[in-house]
């Protein structure tokens, strides 16, 4: 490319404007291939696993018929691995035709049908990362315009195979390309990730404008080591990331990989509590056909989902990192709420770590707590009651926090509703 186009495609970039089109006010939430499935094209020997149109109708099902949907995970969303070696006569990307022999257009009708949304992968590069034709510079614009003619609902735009210049006139300009295409669609930016996921060479504030979500750093694995190095990384540079989320920007630490092989039911939990804080997606990367009961109760948890989906979006930070290996979360909420994660990085036995309110920076005043995951209620907490909470070696506890006025303690207690509905209205809403 020569400086003048260079210098063009800059004036268009400059020009852009957010694709605020209203979506993502809250995290989204949903299931995605990735993680679980990979770039699995063999339908020959593996037909019921393997990347194409039977997988996605499959969890589409899934999501609509067992309860998920209902819960808020709407989105079915297509990674790497679903195109053609070659582009169609005039351009275009198209799916491998022997693997989604229907085509995109009919799975997301498909998709639709079942109040679900779309979503899809391309790359901003030569390149997708497993080898499928990427989206340069020159192709944003049809590739944009063959999504949105498909009705697809979400894009997942990685950055294999280009380099920086290349990511920062592309990334914006499929942001604008998205929007000119008229249909509303969520834009998830793989940018910082090839950019280290800091400032200065991140720019949180541009990608806030110009993405409704951004992969941060690494690729999840399935194993517990890649949950804890995730949740580290996002906490070690907390005072850069947790600012630049809120409604319609989020960071993404990556799918959730409960219901697989890595992670035992505490880390589970772990995984599920740290990304409600986070006010992470909730998009799962598992098989949803085959799915044990823990690992849907807590994929589940309304409580847990509630956290996540607050509709302030203020993303949570870490508080405290004891010498013990407890470490503290917290996330402010709506309706004066907040959640807390006890989190143990300990390999032992169930630690018994004391605290209390005044610690973790609360305002004096009387306090409840609903214990997300045991559903019990710890009640009578004023900011120096000293609480023992007991954490299993590489879980949580995780507590809903609301204020209890302490009139609401002088009047008649209504034994029906203090147990699960103890707060009032706006806590019941969530509870
Ligand atoms: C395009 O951007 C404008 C300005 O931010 C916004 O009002 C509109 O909803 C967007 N449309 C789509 C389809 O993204
Ligand atoms: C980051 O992006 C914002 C919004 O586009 C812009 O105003 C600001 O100048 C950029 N910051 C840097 C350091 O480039
Ligand atoms: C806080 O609660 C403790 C008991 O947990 C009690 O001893 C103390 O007086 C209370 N303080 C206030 C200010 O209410």
């Amino acid at each position: 490319m020569g400086p003048l186009a260079v210098t063009r495609l800059l004036v268009l970039v400059s020009l852009t404007v957010a694709l605020d089109n209203g979506l993502l006010r809250t995290p989204p939430m949903g299931w995605m291939a990735w993680e679980r499935f990979r770039c699995d094209v063999d339908c020959k020997d593996d037909p019921e696993n393997c990347i194409s149109e039977g997988l996605f109708r499959d969890m589409a099902d899934r999501l609509a018929e067992d309860g998920w949907k209902e819960l808020g995970y709407d989105y079915v969303i297509i990674d790497d691995c679903w195109m053609s070696r070659l582009r169609d006569k005039v351009g275009r990307l198209q799916p491998e035709p022997s693997r989604f022999p229907g085509g995109i257009a009919k799975l997301a009708r498909y998709v639709h049908d079942r109040g679900l949304k779309l979503g899809i992968y391309a790359d901003m590069g030569y390149l997708t990362c497993m080898g499928f034709p990427g989206t340069t510079l020159d192709k944003i614009e049809i590739d944009a315009q063959t999504f949105a003619s498909w009705g697809v609902d979400y894009l997942k735009f990685d950055g294999c195979n280009s380099n920086p210049v290349e990511q920062m006139l592309g990334y914006p300009l499929m942001s604008k390309a998205l929007n000119a295409t008229g249909r509303p669609m969520v834009y998830s930016c793989s940018w910082p990730v090839y950019m280290g996921g800091l400032p200065p060479s991140v720019n949180y504030s541009l990608l806030g404008e110009i993405c409704h979500l951004w992969r941060n750093y690494d690729d999840i694995q399935d194993s517990w080591d890649s949950v804890q190095g995730i949740i580290n990384w996002f906490s070690n540079n907390q005072d850069d990331l947790q600012p630049a989320a809120g409604p319609g920007r989020w960071n993404d630490p990556d799918m959730l990989i409960i219901g697989n092989f890595g992670l035992s039911v505490d880390q589970a939990r772990s995984q599920m509590a740290l990304w409600a804080i986070m006010a992470a997606p909730l998009i799962m990367s598992n098989d949803l056909r085959n799915l044990d009961n823990s690992a849907r109760a807590i994929l589940q948890n309304k409580v847990a989902i509630a956290i996540n989906q607050d509709p302030l979006g203020i993303q949570g930070r870490r508080l405290l990192q004891e010498k013990s290996r407890v470490q503290v979360y917290w996330r402010p909420l709506s309706h004066s709420a907040s959640s807390l994660v006890f989190l143990s990085l300990r390999t032992d036995m169930p630690f018994l770590y004391h605290c209390s309110l005044d610690k973790l920076n609360y305002e004096a005043g009387n306090y409840e707590a609903y214990d997300v995951f045991t559903d019990s209620t710890v009640t009578g907490l004023n900011v120096t009651t000293e609480f023992t909470v007991s954490i299993n070696p590489s879980g949580v506890v995780m507590w809903y926090v609301y204020p209890r006025s302490s009139q609401a303690d002088t009047v008649h207690r209504r034994v029906s509703e203090s147990r699960v509905h103890p707060a009032g209205p706006d806590h019941r809403s969530v509870l």
